[in-house]
Formats: structure tokens, sequence, C-alpha cells
């Protein structure tokens, strides 16, 4: 049965009218909307954000430098373009917080834990001694990727077909993350991994749950979530001896021990210990640093990978480049810096598939104020439209086009060699975010990424199965996600000269 032509008229009249009476001077009202403005039919707006986030963002973007666009339960404002993109990055903390935008958009008080120190110990840790140590544990991700693809992957030289490939790769991922987060052999038992893995998923689902309830609701239904508990009770079962371990270190000799161990679990125990704060936040710690790692991690593996088989005509340039560069500089990072066509090859892949839509979400703390005099006041989700950004043709010359080696072109001109790389922070590529609170992990994963799929092409033929066509992503409102279904194959080679 349809819905009659009087009903809708009523509807959108009642809508219009009661938006009049409501309007007061917010300065939200100023700002362009996408899709509708008055009550109700806003709604109709929330659904196609569900199902075409990004083809509301590309129209914002196509006709405004700020605009908003109604979500089921707020309006959310964006920014476009480089300009916009840097404002929003510099603005200063006590107006607009990262902390605050997680805490709304992924429910973190419920899900993933409130952090009791700033800034955060684990986001210290990875800014400071894992980025500084970067070069000294690449031998350790190498090792680990090796161990975690000849267990995940066929050892048959002949063709194998391999399906859920984003857990696959999560699984990998996860072992090689904690082989720095906590060190082997834990980083390889079955039971940690399954803790950590299955947080990520939890995560996620709490947030769900959560977003479908009524906000007054949550405050009372929050605390009943039973994961994060869950997961930080079995993380103190697998890690407790060893915390226990260090903290005894740290009460006998203090923080100038000799023989101190310097890895991220002492680093991140000695941020608590001088904190002062409770061991449980130790377990929350390392459960936070896994979902910042791994699902964004494995997802974009998952891009590149699939990209990899559908384009198999890429995989003998890569190859080369990989044996010169080890031939030269071994498995270090200097290797790794070396081979630009794989680090172009993941960066192309990313701007044209990604993981998300939009980036440098923040939520307004105070009234923010940008260049061109909009206005946006507090406790508003802000972000930028990251997808519209990088498909800019202003800004990325055929921008419809994927060109593997784009950025190798680019790096090849006169003192560019340093710029482009998937690592680079730039206003108009914000994969990882821009300014102060751009990603600290994207060094680190930079070179797992690149040491997975190194040993892959090296040693694997792959091509994509099915009709050859690339598996379609999914979209859910700004998540992009690739296909879980489909299909990938796999013929070991015999040898190579690495
Ligand atoms: C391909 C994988 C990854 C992607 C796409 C990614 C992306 C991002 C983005 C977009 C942000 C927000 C930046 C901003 O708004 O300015 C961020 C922040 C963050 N990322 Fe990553 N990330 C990845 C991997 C990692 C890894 C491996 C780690 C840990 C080792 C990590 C740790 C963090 C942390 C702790 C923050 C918060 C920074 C802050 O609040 O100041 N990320 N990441």
């Amino acid at each position: 049965m349809g819905i009659s032509p009087q009903l809708l008229y009523f509807v959108a009249g009642f809508s219009f009218l009661y938006y009049f009476a409501q309007r007061r001077p917010n300065p939200l009202h100023s700002i362009p909307t996408i899709g509708f403005s008055a009550p109700f039919l806003t709604y109709l707006s929330a659904v196609r954000w569900l199902v075409d986030a990004q083809g509301m963002l590309q129209e914002g973007y196509a006709k405004h430098k700020v605009f908003k666009i109604a979500s089921w339960d707020r309006w959310m404002v964006f920014v476009s373009g480089p300009d916009m993109n840097e404002e929003l990055s510099k603005m200063p903390d006590d107006v607009v917080s990262i902390q605050a935008a997680a805490t709304d958009l992924i429910q973190a008080k419920y899900t993933l834990g409130e952090n009791p120190v700033e800034p955060p110990i684990e986001i210290a840790a990875i800014h400071g001694p894992m980025t500084r140590n970067l070069s000294a544990i690449v031998p350790d991700i190498v090792e680990e990727v090796v161990l975690s693809v000849e267990k995940a992957f066929p050892q048959k030289q002949e063709w194998v077909e391999m399906t859920r490939m984003p857990e696959v790769l999560l699984q990998c991922i996860a072992c090689v993350e904690n082989r720095i987060f906590i060190g082997a052999p834990i980083c390889r038992e079955p039971e940690y991994i399954k803790i950590v893995t299955d947080f990520t998923v939890d995560v996620m689902k709490g947030k769900l749950v959560m977003d479908l309830l009524p906000m007054r609701l949550r405050p009372i239904l929050g605390p009943l979530l039973p994961w994060r508990r869950k997961a930080i009770r079995l993380m103190k079962k697998h890690l407790g001896p060893v915390v226990a371990e260090r903290q005894k270190g740290l009460q006998e000799h203090g923080a100038q021990w000799d023989n101190k161990p310097d890895d991220f679990l002492m680093w991140i125990v000695e941020g608590a210990w001088n904190a002062k704060i409770d061991s449980d936040f130790i377990y929350q710690t390392f459960l936070m640093a896994n979902f910042a790692a791994l699902r964004t991690s494995s997802l974009s593996m998952t891009q590149v990978l699939y990209q990899l088989a559908y384009l198999p005509e890429c995989i003998q340039p890569l190859r080369e480049e990989i044996m010169n560069a080890v031939a030269e500089d071994g498995w270090t990072r200097a290797g790794f810096n070396k081979m630009w066509k794989l680090d172009s090859f993941i960066k192309e892949t990313q701007r044209y598939y990604g993981i998300a839509v939009i980036s440098l979400r923040r939520k307004t703390l105070k009234t923010a104020t940008f260049s061109n005099g909009v206005v946006v006041p507090p406790g508003v989700l802000m972000a930028a439209a990251a997808a519209a950004t990088h498909f800019d043709e202003g800004l990325y010359k055929d921008a419809a086009i994927f060109k593997p080696f784009r950025f190798v072109e680019k790096r090849e001109a006169d003192g560019e060699s340093t710029k482009h790389q998937f690592v680079s922070l730039t206003p108009d590529w914000i994969f990882f975010g821009l300014g102060k609170h751009a990603c600290p992990g994207r060094f680190f994963v930079s070179i797992l990424m690149k040491a997975l799929l190194a040993k892959i092409i090296l040693d694997y033929d792959v091509k994509i199965g099915g009709d050859g066509s690339r598996p379609p992503n999914m979209s859910l409102a700004t998540t992009v996600i690739p296909s879980l279904k489909a299909r990938v194959l796999f013929r070991k080679r015999q040898s190579y000269d690495g």
C-alpha cells in the first residue's frame, strides 16, 4: 500500500511550520545544508547518509567550504579542501577535541573506556619511544610477518583460492602488531590474539547498540555492556604475570634500573607507574592501542591486496623493486624506504578506495570560528571530506583513474623525493589526519604493510577469482568496508633471488 499524497503534503507542511516556529538564532542555521533542513525531513537525509554519505559529501565539497548534514541524532559539520583541512587541524585542543569526537562517535566511554591521563599513555609511547626505535624494531616486524604469512597462506605450488581476506589479514596483523606491543611468544598465542581481535569487533558492536538507544538511556544502559570488562579480565589473565614482573622491577630499582627492558610493554607499565594509575588501566591501554591499530591496518591492507590481485600486471615491477632494495639494504628501514613503487601502490589504493570517506574528526568544546567567518557552536561534531579531497581533480590530475605509480612520478621531480610518501602529511592527503593529532602509528604501519606485501609478492603469484572484477566495497555511513566474500587465488612460487 502506497503513502497517500495528502499525508505527504501534511507532513511536509507541518515540518516547515514546526521548523520556522522553533527557529532560534543558532549559528548552525546559517551553515548551508546538504539534504533536508526541516525537522522530520532530516530523517530522510539521515537515511541517505547511511547509504550514500560520499555522494552527499561530494555535493557539499563541490558547492561549499563548510556545510552541514543531518544524521539520526545530530547535525555534523564538514569542511572542504586543503585550506579548510589545515584550518581544522590547527584549531586548539580547548576549542575542538579529537578525544571528545571519539567518545561520541564510537561511544568510547562504554566501548573502549576513558583515558585516565592526558596525554593518553599509549599515544605518548607511540609518538615517543616507539617511533624513535622504529629502525631497531624492523627485524622483529619482518620476522613476525614471515611467520604469520607462512601460517595463514597456502603453501602449495598450484592455485589455491582464499576468501574472508579481511579476517585472514586481521590475524596476521594482530600477531605482527602485538610482537611490538607485547613481544613473543604471547603475540602468537591464539587465545591472546582472539582477545584483541574480538575486542576490535566488540567495540564496533557496542557502538552500534549504543547508537540505537535514545540519548537519555545511554548513561544507564551503557555501563551494562559486557565486552570491555570481559576483555580487560582476559588481558589480565594473559599479561598479569609479565606486568607484575615489570612493576616489581620499577618498585625495587626505580626508573633508572640497569638492564631495564626497552619495549612497548615497559613504556606502558612505566607510564602508568609515573601517573600512579591502577593496573586495570594498563590492560585497557593495550586494548586501546590494539583497537587504534588493528582495524584500520587490516582493512587498509585488504584494499591493497585486492587491488594487487585485480591488477596482477603490477606484480612484476613491484617484485623487481623489492628484490633490488633488499639486495642493497637487506630487510631494513633503509631498504623499505627505497620501495617507492610499493609505497605509491599502497597510497594510490587508499586514495582511490580508502577505509573511510571522512578524516579529522573533531568535536567543538567552545565556539569555533573559521577564517571565512563561519561559526560552529560548542557540542558539534566536525570532520573533513577526505574522499572528496582525494578525488579533487585540481589536486590529483586524472583523479578518477587509478594510477599505481602516480606518486613515484611526483617524487622523481626535483626536490620532491621525500614528499608524496604514504606517510606524508599534507592538507591534500589526510588519510592519516593532519597536524598535531595525525596518526602517530603511521610510520610503523607503513613498514608493516610493506613487509607483508613484499613477503606476499615475493612468495606468491596472486590473482582475483570469480569473474575477475574487483570485489565491490560496502559503505555504511562514512565507513568503507572491503568485501568479505571476494575470492583471491594464491600460487606459491618455487624460489626467488631475495
Ligand atoms: C593504515 C592504518 C591506520 C590508519 C588509516 C590510521 C588513521 C588514523 C587517523 C585518521 C587518525 C586521526 C588523525 C587526525 O584526526 O588528525 C589516527 C589517530 C591515531 N592513530 Fe592511527 N591509523 C592507522 C594505524 C595506526 C596504528 C598501527 C597505530 C598504533 C601503533 C595507530 C595509533 C593511533 C593513535 C594512538 C591515534 C590518536 C592520535 C591522537 O589522538 O593524537 N594508528 N589514526
